[in-house]
């Protein structure tokens, strides 16, 4: 039986119960409002938008494929049921439907761990988190459409995509799970895939910022909660690094990403989600002591990469 899990089994048991318990709580307070459903219709105009301005073309025109939907894959469903012609892939099996085989589907490829925290997520929050999405969909008069034959399940540096495929690459917060051999495979196949003057859109929650450690404490929304109790210290994964989160992270730079994406791709913008975050936390002392990163790292966060395909120059015959 083949088992894969992004759970680090390094951690102590407290420690993870630990994050874990922030974790639902900020799942809890997510879903006490309709932030969430609202941020992945955001989500979904920025890309039109987006796509509008480099290509002249409009998002219903194009052949949509998301990296690393996510075990709760709102915003494919999202964009599904808007009518775009997406599917994405994932290396764990969602849940869909809420079906036993479902769960058992995920106990298989990624273990009792992780089947045991989708089904206590998806019992706490999906009910919710899925009225808040009929509701969106049914303010721009659409119903919820699940098409389970576009969830497909497996290593994304594995999947077989046609030459020329697809318009648009999407993946948010997902980059910086994967190791940098596998995103190295996964960039030149992504360059192959996408149609000339397709874009990919890849965001990944840089590692040198803030809240790139990925410790619940330093999420964006926990960032000014006077309810939490930090173990860990503004950028402690750069500096004492004292506390790893539960999940794996290839620890990446904004440089880094840039450097990877620049073989294949014009990089058209690098947006960043939230420019201000965590500069009340960067002490002079903190700033001596991380005097390696400039601020462009440091004031990192969720930062989407704009791609397009380099053109590719055919050599002159007559040279
Ligand atoms: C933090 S979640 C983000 C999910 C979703 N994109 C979102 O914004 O909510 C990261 C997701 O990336 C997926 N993932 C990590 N490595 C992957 C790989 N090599 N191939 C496909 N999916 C991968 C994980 O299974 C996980 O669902």
């Amino acid at each position: 039986m083949q088992k894969v899990t992004h759970s680090s089994a390094r951690l102590p048991i407290w420690h993870k119960i630990y994050q874990f318990y922030l974790l639902l709580c900020a799942q809890f307070r997510r879903v006490k409002g309709a932030e969430y459903a609202e941020s992945l219709f955001k989500d979904i105009d920025e890309y039109r938008h987006l796509y509008l301005k480099y290509t002249g073309s409009p998002l219903e025109t194009a052949k949509i494929f998301e990296i690393g939907y996510g075990a709760r894959p709102y915003r494919l469903m999202a964009l599904i049921s808007l009518g775009y012609e997406a599917s994405g892939i994932d290396l764990d099996s969602p849940i869909l439907r809420f079906r036993l085989k479902e769960f058992f589907n995920i106990y298989r490829r990624n273990g009792i761990e992780r089947a045991v925290k989708s089904a206590i997520r998806y019992i706490l929050f999906d009910g919710t988190d899925r009225r808040r999405l009929t509701a969106e969909l049914s303010k721009r008069g659409r119903g919820l459409q699940i098409a389970e034959s576009r969830f497909l399940v497996g290593d994304t540096a594995d999947v077989a995509l046609g030459e020329n495929s697809l318009d648009v690459v999407l993946s948010e917060d997902v980059f910086e799970h994967i190791p940098v051999e596998s995103l190295q495979i996964l960039t030149k196949k992504m360059a192959k895939a996408v149609k000339p003057g397709g874009l990919c859109l890849i965001r990944p929650n840089v590692f040198t910022g803030i809240t790139g450690s990925h410790l619940v404490e330093w999420y964006p929304q926990n960032l000014h909660n006077p309810g939490i109790r930090r173990k860990s210290e503004p950028w402690e994964h750069l500096r004492k690094k004292r506390y790893a989160a539960d999940t794996y992270l290839n620890e990446m730079k904004r440089s880094d990403y840039r450097a990877m994406f620049l073989e294949d791709f014009d990089i058209l913008e690098e947006r960043v989600k939230l420019p201000t975050l965590g500069h009340e936390y960067l002490a002079p002392q903190i700033k001596e002591e991380l005097k390696d990163f400039d601020d462009a790292e440091l004031f990192s966060n969720q930062v989407m990469f704009v791609l397009r395909k380099k053109k590719v120059i055919q050599a002159d015959p007559d040279n």
